[in-house]
C-alpha cells in the first residue's frame, strides 16, 4: 500500500457564540480528502485561517472530524479508542510552531525527551539514555552530555525547536505533522532546522505532512503541494508542476507574491489576493474563491461549487475554467 494516510471527505466544524449571531458555526475543514504517501513530504498551503493546523490537528487525530474518515496504515482511526489511540500516537507525531508552549518549563531537555519513552514504556535506564543522546546528535544538539541537563529556557529558538523535533522524532515515528515548525524561529536559522528535517526524512523514510502559509519553502522542502482555500483543497499536484503549471487563480496568486525563491526570507504573512479575508463563518455560494476572484464568471462562480478535477496526471484543480 503505498499510502499512509488517507482522510476521506473529512470536516471539522466548531461551533462559537457570537453576541449578533448566536451561535454560529466555524467551517474550519469543509470537506477535505487527501492522501499522504509513505516517505513523501506534503506541503499543505493556504493563508491564515484557511484551515491548514485543523487538518493537521484531525490528521493526528488530536480533534476528532466532525465528518469523514481519517484512515492510517489500512486502519479507520476516526472513531479509534484510548488503547488504539496511544497505538496511533506511537507512529504519528507533531512539531509545532511553539515547541514548549504545552511543556513543563521546570523539565530539562533530558526529562522533555524522557517522557514520551515513558509513556510507551520503553527500555530501561540505561537504553532510554542512549535513546535521548543519540536523538539529540540527530537533531546536531551535541555534545548531547551538555545538552542533555539544560532548561529550555536557556536555548536559542533554534535549538529549542531542535529538542521538539528530537522528541517527536524519538519515537521513530511513520508519519509526522510539522506546523509552521519555523516561523517563530530567526530568519538565519530556518533554513536550517527545514534542511534537517529533510536529512532526517532521508535517513528514516518517514512521512510529513508539512503545513505553511509560505509557498517558497513549501516548494523547497515537498514532494506535493495541496493549496487550501476556505476549508478546502482548491489544487493539489507534484511540487515543481504545481509551482511551474498552477492551474488555480488561488494558486497563481500565492506564486506571483513570492518574488524571490529564497527560503531564508519568505515567512511574512501576505494578502495575495485584494479583496475581502474570507471567513469560516461565511462560506460564500459556489466557488469560495469567487467574491475575491480575477477570473469571476457571473452566473457559474457565484453558483456552483466546483469539484477537484484530474487537469493532468496527478494534478487536481478545483476550478470552472476546467468544468
Ligand atoms: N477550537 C476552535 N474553535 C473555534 N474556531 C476554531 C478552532 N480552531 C480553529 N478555529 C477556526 O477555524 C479556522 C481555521 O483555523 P486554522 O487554525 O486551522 O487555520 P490555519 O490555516 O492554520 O491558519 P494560520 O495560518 O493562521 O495558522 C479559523 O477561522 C479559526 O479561527
Ligand atoms: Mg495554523
Amino acid at each position: 500500500m503505498n499510502h499512509l494516510l488517507m482522510l476521506e471527505g473529512v470536516k471539522m466544524y466548531f461551533q462559537v457564540r457570537s453576541r449578533f449571531f448566536g451561535s454560529l458555526a466555524v467551517k474550519a475543514v469543509d470537506g477535505v480528502s487527501l492522501e499522504v504517501k509513505r516517505a513523501e513530504t506534503l506541503a499543505v498551503v493556504g493563508e491564515s485561517g484557511s484551515g491548514k493546523s485543523t487538518l493537521g490537528r484531525v490528521s493526528l487525530r488530536l480533534i476528532r472530524p466532525s465528518a469523514g474518515r481519517v484512515i492510517f496504515d489500512g486502519e479507520d482511526i476516526t472513531a479509534a479508542n484510548d488503547a488504539e489511540l496511544k497505538r496511533f500516537r506511537k507512529r504519528a507525531q507533531g512539531i509545532f510552531q511553539d515547541p514548549f508552549s504545552s511543556i513543563d518549563p521546570f523539565m530539562n531537555i533530558y526529562q522533555i525527551l524522557e517522557e514520551p519513552l515513558f509513556i510507551h514504556g520503553l527500555g530501561n535506564s540505561r537504553e532510554r539514555r542512549r535513546l535521548i543522546y543519540e536523538a539529540l546528535e540527530e537533531v546536531k544538539l551535541t555534545p548531547p552530555q551538555e545538552f542533555a541537563p539544560k532548561y529550555p529556557d536557556r536555548l536559542s529558538g533554534g535549538q529549542r525547536q531542535r529538542v521538539g523535533i528530537a522528541r517527536a522524532l524519538i519515537l521513530r515515528p511513520d508519519y509526522v505533522v510539522a506546523d509552521e515548525p519555523v516561523s517563530m524561529i530567526d530568519a538565519s536559522s530556518r533554513a536550517e532546522i527545514l534542511y534537517l528535517l529533510r536529512e532526517l526524512q532521508d535517513r528514516h523514510g518517514m512521512s510529513f505532512l508539512y503545513i505553511t502559509h509560505d509557498i517558497a519553502t513549501a516548494r523547497h522542502f515537498s514532494h506535493r503541494i495541496a493549496v487550501m482555500y476556505l476549508g478546502r483543497i482548491v489544487e493539489t499536484a507534484p511540487t515543481k508542476e504545481l509551482i511551474e503549471k498552477p492551474r488555480h487563480p488561488y494558486t497563481m496568486a500565492l506564486i506571483e507574491a513570492v518574488p524571490s525563491p529564497d527560503p531564508a526570507n519568505r515567512f511574512r504573512e501576505r494578502r495575495v489576493i485584494p479583496g475581502e479575508p474570507a471567513s469560516p463563518t461565511r462560506v460564500p455560494p459556489g466557488c469560495r474563491l469567487h467574491p475575491r476572484c480575477p477570473l469571476f464568471i457571473r452566473g457559474k462562480c457565484d453558483v456552483i461549487e466546483p469539484p477537484l478535477i484530474e487537469v493532468m496526471e496527478s494534478h487536481y484543480a478545483a476550478c470552472h475554467l476546467y468544468c
